[in-house]
This record gives structure tokens, C-alpha cells and sequence, in this order.
């Protein structure tokens, strides 16, 4: 897997090679393959263009949209605009820290849920609102949070049954 995986990256980067903004297009399309930019392959990257590897994760940090980790399985969105954080958003995005044991920007360790905060997610009458994966929940209360993160772990464990 590792060597398809440099093979791939190693035609990616002939591709581009000798073209301006060449990395930052390199990058992209490495993330487009697996979900983020893997150390093994940043590293392939450096060797190829002779960049070193200092520079590659220079790029990578300074653009937020790429991501250094493998995604999680579920992402959990939580506004944070101003209709959400005016009912209770904050208290929201607490609790799924505190159960999640994860800050805004993390996936818990076993790769199952990320983090993330948005501006707003465009139903703003249902504040407070939180999207996982593709689905809303409105007027999320705190004490509802613990029973659908719930239904998501147990939803990954009957499909391993
Ligand atoms: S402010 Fe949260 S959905 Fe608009």
C-alpha cells in the first residue's frame, strides 16, 4: 500500500514539477486522495523537489484547509454565528468537548468524531444548531448531546457486528 501510495505521489509531482505554485497544487491533490497530507508523503514530496521538509509543513500550516491527521469518521459542526451563540452554543460546544475529551480542530484518537466550529450553517431559527455529517440538529439542548454521539457510536458498532 505505502509503495502504490509513493508511486502515486511521485506521478502527481512529475506532473507539476517545474510549474509555479507547483507544491501548494501537489498538495491538494495529495489531500484529495487520502483525506489530509501523510508524513510519508510530505517527506516523498521534500525529496522529489529537493524542498526541504521545514518548507512542505510551512505550506501545510499556514493554510488551514489542509490537515495533517486522517479524517474522522464522523465530523460534528457547531455553529457558532450569531443566532446559535446567542442561545447557548457555547454550552453545546462545551459539552462535546468535555464528553469527547477533544478541543475544536482535533478527531478523538480512535478517529470517529472531529471537531469543528462554523459561522453558520443557514437555519438560524433553530438555534442552537450542530451538524454531523450531513445532518442538522436544531435547537440542540446540552443534555440531549450524550445520547446522539451515542447513537453514533452505536450505529459504527452494529455495522462491526
Ligand atoms: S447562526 Fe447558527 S445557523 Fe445561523
Amino acid at each position: 500500500m505505502e509503495e502504490k501510495e509513493i508511486k502515486e505521489t511521485k506521478s502527481l509531482i512529475q506532473q507539476w514539477k517545474g510549474k509555479e505554485v507547483n507544491i501548494i497544487m501537489i498538495l491538494h491533490e495529495i489531500q484529495e486522495l487520502h483525506g489530509y497530507i501523510p508524513r510519508n508523503l510530505a517527506l516523498e514530496l521534500s525529496k522529489e523537489l529537493a524542498i526541504p521538509l521545514a518548507r512542505i509543513y510551512e505550506v501545510v500550516t499556514f493554510y488551514n484547509f489542509f490537515k495533517l491527521t486522517p479524517p474522522a469518521r464522523h465530523n460534528i459542526s457547531v455553529c457558532m454565528g450569531t443566532a446559535c451563540y446567542l442561545n447557548g452554543a457555547t454550552q453545546i460546544l462545551e459539552e462535546i468537548k468535555n464528553l469527547l475529551h477533544i478541543k475544536e480542530g482535533e478527531s478523538t484518537p480512535d478517529g470517529q468524531f472531529y471537531l469543528d466550529i462554523v459561522r453558520c450553517l443557514g437555519c438560524c431559527g433553530l438555534a442552537p444548531v450542530m451538524k454531523i455529517d450531513d445532518k442538522i440538529y436544531g435547537k440542540v439542548k446540552k443534555s440531549e448531546i450524550m445520547d446522539t454521539l451515542s447513537n453514533y457510536i452505536k450505529e459504527e458498532e452494529n455495522a462491526k457486528a
